[in-house]
C-alpha cells in the first residue's frame, strides 16, 4: 500500500505521516477499539480525544508495538518516503527504524538516575553501536568519543527546550511532577522520532507547568517533529492542536479542526454524557452560560 503521493512531496507539512484503518482491538468480549481509521500529518499536531474508557491508550499501544491490533493496519510514511506497517513491527523496531517515541499515562524514569542520566539510556543503542559493542571501543575509539559527545550535545539541546537544564545533575525523581513530564517528552525526543505519541502529558498540571509543556511541545513541532496528543483538557486541545479526532467507546465520532469538533453535537453530547436528542437543549444552555 502507498499514499499515493509524489515522492518529491513526502518532506512537506500536511503530507500524510500515520495512516490508520479499519483498526480493531478486542480484549475477550471487549471491542476497545472499533475500526477506527483516522490520519496524523506532517508537523502537525494530532490531538485524540474523548472520555474515559474510550481507547485512547489502546490506540497508541497498538500503534507503538504494545498491543498486536486483532484487526487494521497503521503505516508510517517517513521523510525518506520510506513506509513501515507499524502493526507488523514489534516496539523496539517501532522506536528505532519506522522513528515513533512515546511517553506513557504513568511517568516512567529512571528515579535514581540523574536527568542527563535518563536522556543518555534513551541513546544507548546509537552509543553501543559506535562502540563496534566492545569494551575497546567503549574506552578509546574516537567513533564512540564522537557518538558520546553527540549523545551529550542532544540532550543538551533538549534539556535546554524543556527548561530543564539547570537540574541536569538532580535525579530526575526529585525533580517537581511537571518537570518529570517535560524530561520524559526530552528523553522520549532523544532517540530522534519522526511522531512523538504523548498520552495525557497536561495531566495534573498546575498553570505554569502547562505553559511550560506547551512550549516545549511547539518547540517539538517547530523541528518538524509531528505529535499525536491524547488528551482530556479541552482547553489545552482547542489551543495547541491542528487536528482533533474524537473516540466514544472505540470508534471515531468526530475528526476536523479544533472549531469544527467543538461545535460537533456528537462531541458535545459525549462528553456532557447526554443522548443525542438532547444536544440542542444542552447547546442552549452551555451558551447562555457563556464560552466554555
Ligand atoms: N490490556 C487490557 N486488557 C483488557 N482490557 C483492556 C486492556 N487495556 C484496555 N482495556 C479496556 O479497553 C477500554 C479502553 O481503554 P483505554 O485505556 O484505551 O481507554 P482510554 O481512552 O485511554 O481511557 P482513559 O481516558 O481513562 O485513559 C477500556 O474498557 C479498558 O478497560
Ligand atoms: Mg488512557
Amino acid at each position: 500500500m502507498t499514499f499515493g503521493t509524489d515522492m518529491m512531496t513526502s518532506n512537506t507539512t500536511g503530507d500524510t505521516l500515520l495512516k490508520v484503518e479499519h483498526l480493531s482491538m478486542k480484549f475477550g468480549g471487549l471491542m476497545a477499539i472499533n475500526d477506527l481509521s483516522f490520519e496524523a500529518r506532517r508537523g502537525e499536531i494530532t490531538a485524540l480525544i474523548g472520555p474515559n474508557g474510550a481507547g485512547k491508550t489502546t490506540v497508541f499501544n497498538c500503534i507503538t508495538g504494545f498491543y498486536k491490533p486483532t484487526m487494521g493496519m497503521i503505516t508510517l510514511r517517513q521523510r525518506d518516503g520510506k513506509e513501515h506497517l507499524l502493526e507488523r513491527l514489534n516496539d523496539f523496531e517501532i522506536t528505532k527504524s519506522a522513528k515513533v517515541a512515546r511517553t506513557f499515562q504513568n511517568i516512567r524514569l529512571f528515579s535514581g538516575l540523574t536527568v542527563l542520566e535518563n536522556l543518555l539510556v534513551a541513546q544507548h543503542n546509537a552509543l553501543m553501536k559506535a562502540s563496534g559493542y566492545t569494551i575497546l571501543g567503549l574506552l578509546g575509539l574516537p567513533a564512540y568519543r564522537n557518538a558520546a559527545k553527540a549523545a551529550i550535545d542532544k540532550a543538551s539541546y533538549w534539556l535546554e527546550k524543556a527548561e530543564l537544564i539547570d537540574r541536569a545533575d538532580d535525579p530526575a525523581g526529585d525533580l517537581p511532577y511537571g518537570a518529570q513530564r517535560r524530561l520524559e517528552i526530552a528523553r522520549a525526543m532523544c532517540t530522534g522520532p519522526e511522531l512523538l505519541c504523548l498520552d495525557e502529558p497536561a495531566a495534573g498540571l498546575n498553570p505554569r507547568e502547562s505553559a511550560a509543556l506547551n512550549t516545549l511541545l511547539y518547540a517539538i513541532r517547530d523541528e518538524g517533529v509531528s505529535i499525536l496528543l491524547i488528551e482530556h483538557d479541552m482547553s489545552v486541545v482547542m489551543e495547541i492542536s491542528d487536528h482533533v479526532v474524537v473516540l466514544e467507546y472505540g470508534q471515531k465520532i468526530s475528526d476536523g479542526t479544533p472549531d469544527h469538533v467543538k461545535n460537533d453535537p456528537k462531541v458535545i453530547a459525549a462528553y456532557l454524557g447526554v443522548e443525542d436528542d438532547e444536544v440542542e437543549e444542552v447547546i442552549a444552555v452551555e451558551l447562555e452560560g457563556g464560552d466554555h
